[in-house]
C-alpha cells in the first residue's frame, strides 16, 4: 500500500470508530416542546409486567391519550434481570417472558414509542442492575431493543461526577445510532440545569413528587422525603431561564388521578402546562374516571404546555396565597393563570391595569390595556369577551381559572 493509501485507510477506521476522546452531540429535534407519555413508576412502583404495560398501552391509544399526544409508554425501574456473562444487561424473565424487543414492537405497532430506565451508578434506586462500566453496551441493547426514551437515575453513584456521567451516556446513546431522548434524573442536585443543555433533552429538578398537593415535612434520617405540588412548583419556577426547545426543567412526573381531588388535579396540570412541562402521566390509565380523563385530554390546556414558542412560564403576583402565572405563546398570545394556593375559596378582581408585564425571555410585552385581547376560558371552552373590563371572578380552594388571551389586531401591536 502506498503511503497516501495508508493514510486515507487510516482516516476511515479512526471516523468509523467511536469516539472516546471527543464528544457526540446529543440526539438532537426529538425534544422540540416537551416529551408527553406516560410512566409505571408513579402508579406501579417496582409492580410491572408485560401484559400490564400492553393492557396500558392499548388503553394509551382507546382513552384517546395518544391522539393527545401522550406518546411515549415508559417503563421505570425494577424491569431488570441480571447481566449475562458478557456483561448485556437482560429483563426480568417472569416479568417479562417475551422480551422487551417484543414489547417494544407492540408498543411501536400501536404507533407509540417506547421508554425504558437505567441508572448512571452501579445499582438502580430498587438496587437493579445499573450501567456504571456499561454505559456502551447498554446504549446498543437499547438501540437494539427499539428503545426511544431513557431515563437515567443517580442513585448508588458514590463519589462519580454528574456532568461526566450523563456525558458519557449522552455519547454512547449517539454512538448506538437510534435517536433516543435522554432525561436526567438526578433531581438537581448538581444543578444540571447549567450543565445539562447539551447533554440531556430534560432535566429533573427536584426529589419524587408524591401524590400530595402540599407536604413540606421532612422525614430526616436517610428517608426519602416526597414532595408536593406546591413545594415542586416553587422549586421549578424561578428556573425558566434555562428551559427552551430540546431542553425541559422536568418537575417530575404527573399524578393526576392517583388521590387528589379533582381541583388539586386541574390545578396540578395547569400550572405544569405552565412551566412548560414535560407530561409524562403517572396514573393508571386503563382505568380512569371521567374528571381525571377530562383533565388530561384538554387540547387547550395541553396546547399552552406545548406551544412552540416554547418559554416556560412564571408567576408575575402573589397575593395572600393567590398567584398570577403567565406564559407567552406563539403569535403574540398569553396564557394567563391564576391560581389559588389556599383551601378556602377566594373572590379576586381581575385588574387588567395591573396585569401590564414584559417578559425578559420571549422580550415581549402584554399591556391589555394598550391592546386589544380576547379571552378564551381554557377550562369551560368559552369565549369570554374581551380583556378590558375589569372582572370579579371566585376561584375554589386550590385551583385555577386558566385563559388564552389572543390579540385583536395582531399586526398593529402598540408598544
Ligand atoms: C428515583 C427517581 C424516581 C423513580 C425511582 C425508581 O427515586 O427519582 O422517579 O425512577 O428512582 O426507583
Amino acid at each position: 500500500m502506498n503511503s497516501k493509501l495508508t493514510i486515507c485507510a487510516l482516516a476511515i477506521a479512526a471516523l468509523s470508530m467511536p469516539s472516546f476522546s471527543s464528544h457526540a452531540q446529543k440526539w438532537e429535534d426529538l425534544a422540540k416542546t416537551p416529551p408527553m407519555g406516560w410512566s409505571s413508576w408513579n402508579k406501579f412502583g417496582g409492580n410491572i409486567n408485560e401484559a400490564s404495560i400492553k393492557e396500558i398501552a392499548d388503553a394509551m391509544v382507546s382513552s384517546g391519550l395518544a391522539d393527545c399526544g401522550y406518546v411515549y409508554v415508559n417503563i421505570d425501574d425494577c424491569w431488570h434481570g441480571q447481566r449475562d456473562a458478557e456483561g448485556n444487561i437482560q429483563c426480568s424473565t417472569e416479568k417479562f417472558p417475551s422480551g422487551m424487543k417484543a414489547l417494544a414492537d407492540y408498543i411501536h405497532d400501536k404507533g407509540l414509542k417506547f421508554g425504558i430506565y437505567s441508572d448512571a451508578g452501579c445499582k438502580t434506586c430498587a438496587g437493579e442492575p445499573g450501567s456504571l462500566g456499561h454505559e456502551y453496551q447498554d446504549a446498543q441493547t437499547y438501540a437494539r431493543w427499539g428503545v426511544d426514551y431513557l431515563k437515567y437515575d443517580w442513585c448508588n453513584t458514590a463519589d462519580q461526577n454528574s456532568k461526566g456521567s450523563y456525558r458519557l451516556m449522552r455519547d454512547a446513546l449517539r454512538a448506538a445510532g437510534r435517536p433516543i431522548v435522554f432525561s436526567i434524573c438526578e433531581w438537581g442536585s448538581s444543578k444540571p440545569w447549567e450543565w445539562a443543555q447539551e447533554i440531556g433533552h430534560l432535566w429533573r429538578t427536584t426529589g419524587d413528587i408524591g401524590c400530595m398537593f402540599d407536604n413540606d415535612k421532612v422525614y430526616g434520617g436517610n428517608y426519602w422525603n416526597p414532595l408536593g405540588v406546591l413545594q415542586i412548583l416553587d422549586k421549578n419556577e424561578p428556573l425558566r431561564q434555562y428551559a427552551g426547545p430540546g431542553h425541559w426543567n422536568d418537575p417530575d412526573m404527573l399524578e393526576v388521578g392517583n388521590g387528589m381531588s379533582v381541583n388539586e388535579d386541574r390545578a396540578h396540570f395547569t400550572l405544569w402546562c405552565m412551566m412548560a412541562a414535560p407530561l409524562i402521566l403517572g396514573n393508571d390509565v386503563r382505568s380512569m374516571s371521567d374528571e381525571t380523563k377530562a383533565i388530561l385530554t384538554n387540547r387547550d390546556v395541553i396546547a399552552v404546555d406545548q406551544d412552540e414558542l416554547g418559554v416556560q412560564g412564571w408567576r408575575f403576583i402573589s397575593r395572600e396565597g393567590v398567584e398570577y402565572w403567565f406564559k407567552p405563546l406563539v403569535d403574540d398570545q398569553w396564557a394567563l393563570c391564576v391560581f389559588n394556593r389556599n383551601r378556602e375559596s377566594k373572590k379576586v378582581d381581575l385588574d387588567w391595569n395591573d396585569l401590564t408585564t414584559y417578559d425578559v425571555i420571549s422580550q415581549r410585552a402584554f399591556k391589555p390595556t394598550v391592546n386589544a385581547y380576547t379571552i378564551k376560558n381554557l377550562w369551560t371552552g368559552k369565549d369570554e369577551g374581551k380583556a378590558d373590563k375589569n372582572r370579579t371572578v371566585t376561584i375554589p380552594g386550590r385551583d385555577v381559572l386558566l385563559y388564552r388571551l389572543t390579540p385583536v389586531d395582531r399586526a398593529n401591536l402598540k408598544p
